[in-house]
C-alpha cells in the first residue's frame, strides 16, 4: 500500500530510536529532565521566543495557548477552515469556556477589514475578543502558505487593538522550507506559536508551545490541569530533537514530490488540480466538476493499492512524507493513471 493520507503516518527510524534510548532522563514534573529542558531551549533559540513547553500533541499546544490567552466568556477569532475550529472537538468551549468567531479568508490568509469587523465593540452585552489565531501552512486548503509580510501586517494590526496573535504552526517547518522565511522571522511575527514534530518531521509524538515566559508559566500550570504532565519525557523529546536536526532538510524533497504528483496527475479528466495551490507537501484532487465522488474514487484507489484521504468538500488529499521514496511516487502516479483510464 502506498500511503498518501497524511504526513503523520511515518515510522520512527532506527537512528531515531537509538537517539531516544541514549537520551539522559529525569522527572520532568520536577523540571529535571535534561533532554526536554535542552530541547525547549533549543526551540526557543530557533524561533526567538522566551520560553517553550513540550506537550504530547498539537491540539494540546493550541488549546493551552487559548486557555492561557483568554478568560471564560471571551471570544477567539479563528479562520473558518482552521484546524482549531474544525478538528479540535470544540475544545475551546470545553476547556476554556470561550466561543470561536470564524472569519473567512483567502486560502487561509485573512483580510484585515474582516478581522476589524469581527472584533467586538466594548459593550457589556458582547463577548470580549481576546485572541486571533492563524494557521501556517493551512491544512484544509492543501498546505497553502501564509506569507510573512501578511503575518507581520496582521500582527501589527492586532497589536494596535491589544490582541495577541497565535500561530498554529503544526507545519511551520513546511512553510519555512517552501518560502525561505526563517523560523525566527515567523517567531518574531506572532505572540505564541504551536509547533509539531509528528507531522512531516517523522517523530512519533510531540509538539511545543512557544511564547513569553509569562504565557508559558500559565500554560505549564494548565498542561498539568489537562493531564499532560509527563515524567521521563526526554525519550520523546529526543525523538523530536532528532527529527528537527535530521529530517527538516528533507522536507524540500516532499515538496518536490508533491509538485511531481500535481504536474503528472493534472491531465486526468475525472478531477482537477489547482497547481497554484500546491505550495508545500499536499495535493488536492478536486471532483467538484466530476460525475464521480471523491469517496468513490478513494475506494477505487484503495483497491489498487493507494491509500488517500478525503479533503475538504468533494476532494481527495494526497500528502507526501518522509516514508515515501521517488519510486513510490512514480508507482503512485502510474497506478492512479491506470485506475482512471479504465473508467
Ligand atoms: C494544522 C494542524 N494543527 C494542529 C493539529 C493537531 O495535531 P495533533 O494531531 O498532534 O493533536 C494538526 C493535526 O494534523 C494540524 O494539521
Amino acid at each position: 500500500m502506498i500511503d498518501l493520507r497524511s504526513d503523520t503516518v511515518t515510522q520512527p527510524t532506527e537512528q531515531m530510536k537509538a537517539a531516544m534510548c541514549a537520551a539522559p532522563l529525569g522527572d520532568d514534573i520536577y523540571g529535571e529532565d535534561p533532554t526536554t529542558n535542552a530541547f525547549q531551549e533549543e526551540m526557543c533559540d530557533l524561533f526567538g521566543m522566551e520560553a517553550g513547553l513540550f506537550v504530547p500533541t498539537g491540539v494540546m499546544s493550541n488549546q493551552l495557548a487559548i486557555k492561557a490567552w483568554t478568560a471564560p466568556g471571551d471570544e477567539v477569532i479563528v479562520e473558518r477552515e482552521s484546524h482549531i475550529f474544525n478538528y479540535e472537538t470544540a475544545a475551546p468551549s470545553m476547556m476554556s469556556a470561550v466561543q470561536l468567531h470564524t472569519v473567512e479568508s483567502e486560502l487561509g490568509v485573512f483580510r484585515l477589514d474582516d478581522i476589524e469587523a469581527a472584533i467586538r465593540p466594548p459593550e457589556y452585552y458582547y463577548p470580549r475578543t481576546s485572541l486571533v489565531c492563524i494557521e501556517n501552512t493551512h491544512n484544509r486548503f492543501g498546505g497553502t502558505l501564509y506569507p510573512i509580510d501578511c503575518i507581520r501586517e496582521l500582527h501589527q494590526f492586532c497589536h494596535g487593538k491589544s490582541l495577541p496573535l497565535h500561530l498554529d504552526g503544526a507545519r511551520i517547518w513546511n512553510a519555512h522550507v517552501a518560502s525561505t522565511t526563517s523560523l525566527r522571522e515567523f517567531g518574531d511575527a506572532v505572540d505564541s506559536i504551536s509547533i509539531c514534530f509528528s507531522k512531516g518531521l517523522g517523530a512519533p509524538v510531540g509538539s511545543m508551545l512557544l511564547g513569553s515566559r509569562e504565557l508559558i508559566t500559565k500554560a505549564h500550570k494548565y498542561r498539568k490541569v489537562f493531564g499532560g504532565g509527563m515524567r521521563q519525557v526526554g525519550m520523546l523529546a529526543a525523538a523530536a530533537q532528532y527529527a528537527v536536526a535530521q529530517h527538516l532538510p528533507l522536507l524540500a524533497e516532499d515538496h518536490a514530490r508533491a509538485q511531481q504528483l500535481a504536474s503528472e496527475l493534472k491531465s486526468i479528466e475525472q478531477f482537477s488540480i489547482d497547481t497554484e495551490r500546491v505550495q508545500s507537501n499536499m495535493v488536492l484532487l478536486d471532483f467538484a466538476a466530476s460525475e464521480m465522488t471523491a469517496q468513490h474514487a478513494q475506494s477505487i484507489l484503495a483497491e489498487a493499492g493507494i491509500s488517500i484521504g478525503m479533503g475538504m468538500g468533494n476532494t481527495l488529499r494526497a500528502v507526501t512524507h518522509l516514508d515515501l521514496s521517488d519510486d513510490d511516487i512514480t508507482r503512485a502516479i502510474d497506478i492512479i493513471h491506470t485506475c482512471f483510464r479504465s473508467l
